[in-house]
């Protein structure tokens, strides 16, 4: 027994000797250790755990968590003139981070691989809006079921298609105003069979419509692309409630099986180039909440099926199907719109439509000129013939 003691106590003895040795680099293993025993005893005694001190430290490195930030899974926490939000589960003994959203981001933030990979097991959301000159993370976490990037990325032009394809686990792809360099949609979509909603908008992107989509789409949103070609039959096969084709070049007529899909809630056609009749009724154009098909010069509606009270945007159509073409007021909200997607176009195109708007100020006051000088010539002549049948 005394041995027993003897060997404890010379062997205490002998640690804290050696502590008192140790140089400082050697303590930090001493207090990481420490450090982790109190995050223990504060799990036990608290009711939510900590976040794990590896993706603490990562996220410490991003310089999105300032010092004084004691649980950046608090929301209150990290609600800080940096205007990123984290969320995390609530898993025990730690708590892990599953979302990360950026905006506005500093143009010093960088994502290295180093960082991101301590976060990437547990994360399933990643956003970033407004991070212009963020370079797109080389390996983006494939686990992630949702990514959306908006406005960000430009100084390396954009996104390839094959930079998201990876994203097989994906339910939720939102891209926009970010150029994207693909030979079509298929490219992205190929293994993502997951996904439910899709946005790719405003991000140059070309190509047709896919032959097929997966099946659980509800979701689509390709607005302000570059798309061409017909809405292929592959849309009629969705349970879908919302889909924005707007401002591309689409071309053919209107399917009318989209009439069909009966979940549909959200329906823009507008700004593209289809023709013919529109195969739509009142009572499928009420009951959507959205319905746009205006700057489609070439298509037109029935009017013994649908009444022109409802304001669509498009000439009624003759008999043969083609637009009635003789109205001065379809005349002047088609010019309007021109003018509104010239506006949308980069700023490059700012001045000369300026000048176009200059232009028009300019016909407008010759037409005003000419239409007052014509009016006085006609009062000074039924004035003379007046003045002349007074004399004689
Ligand atoms: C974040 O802070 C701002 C003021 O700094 C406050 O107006 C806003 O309500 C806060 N948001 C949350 C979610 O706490
Ligand atoms: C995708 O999700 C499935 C099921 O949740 C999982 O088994 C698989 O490992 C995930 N794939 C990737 C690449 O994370
Ligand atoms: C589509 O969604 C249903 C229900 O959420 C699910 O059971 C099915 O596996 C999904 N299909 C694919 C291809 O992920
Ligand atoms: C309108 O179109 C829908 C969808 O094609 C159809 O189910 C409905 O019967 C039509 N209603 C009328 C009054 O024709
Ligand atoms: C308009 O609808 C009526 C009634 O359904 C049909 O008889 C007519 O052929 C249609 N006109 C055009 C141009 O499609």
């Amino acid at each position: 027994m005394t041995q027993l003691t003897k060997l404890f106590f010379s062997n205490t003895t002998k640690q804290s000797l050696s502590f008192l040795t140790m140089k400082r680099q050697q303590w930090q293993p001493q207090l990481q250790l420490l450090f982790y025993l109190f995050l223990l005893i504060a799990t036990v005694s608290s009711s939510s755990s900590p976040l794990d001190p590896k993706q603490l430290k990562a996220l410490k490195s991003l310089k999105i968590l300032t010092t004084t930030t004691k649980d950046p899974c608090n929301s209150n926490d990290n609600n800080n003139s940096s205007s990123s939000t984290i969320t995390c589960d609530n898993a025990s003994p730690f708590r892990h981070v599953t979302s990360l959203s950026f905006k506005n981001c500093s143009s010093s933030l960088s994502l290295p691989y180093r960082t991101l990979k301590p976060l990437s097991e547990s994360l399933l959301s990643l956003s970033f809006h407004n991070c212009p000159s963020l370079s797109p993370p080389k390996h983006l976490p494939i686990s992630l079921h949702s990514f959306t990037a908006v406005s960000s990325f430009h100084h390396r032009n954009g996104l390839s298609g094959v930079y998201l394809a990876r994203l097989v686990n994906l339910t939720n792809l939102n891209i926009s105003s970010i150029p994207i360099s693909t030979s079509g949609l298929y490219v992205i979509l190929g293994n993502m069979r997951k996904v439910t909603s899709l946005t790719i908008s405003n991000s140059r992107l070309s190509g047709n419509i896919p032959k097929s989509f997966h099946s659980n789409l509800t979701y689509i949103d390709l607005s302000k692309n570059l798309l061409k070609g017909t809405i292929r039959t592959s849309v009629s096969l969705l349970e879908l409630t919302h889909l924005d084709l707007s401002g591309n070049q689409l071309n053919g007529t209107v399917p009318s099986f989209l009439s069909e899909i009966k979940s549909l809630k959200h329906l823009n056609l507008a700004d593209n180039s289809f023709h013919g009749v529109l195969p739509f009724n009142a009572s499928f154009i009420k009951n959507l909440d959205f319905f746009e098909v205006r700057g489609n010069s070439g298509l037109c509606y029935n009017h013994t099926v649908v009444s022109s009270k409802l304001n669509l945007g498009i000439a009624p159509c003759d008999k043969y199907g083609l637009p009635l073409s003789s109205q001065p007021q379809k005349e002047d909200s088609t010019s309007d719109d021109e003018e509104e997607e010239e506006d949308d176009y980069d700023d490059d195109y700012e001045g000369g439509n300026e000048n176009e708007k200059e232009e028009q100020h300019g016909s407008n006051k010759i037409v005003l000129g000419v239409a007052i000088g014509l009016s006085s010539l006609v009062f000074l002549i039924i004035f003379l013939i007046l003045l002349a049948r007074w004399c004689g």
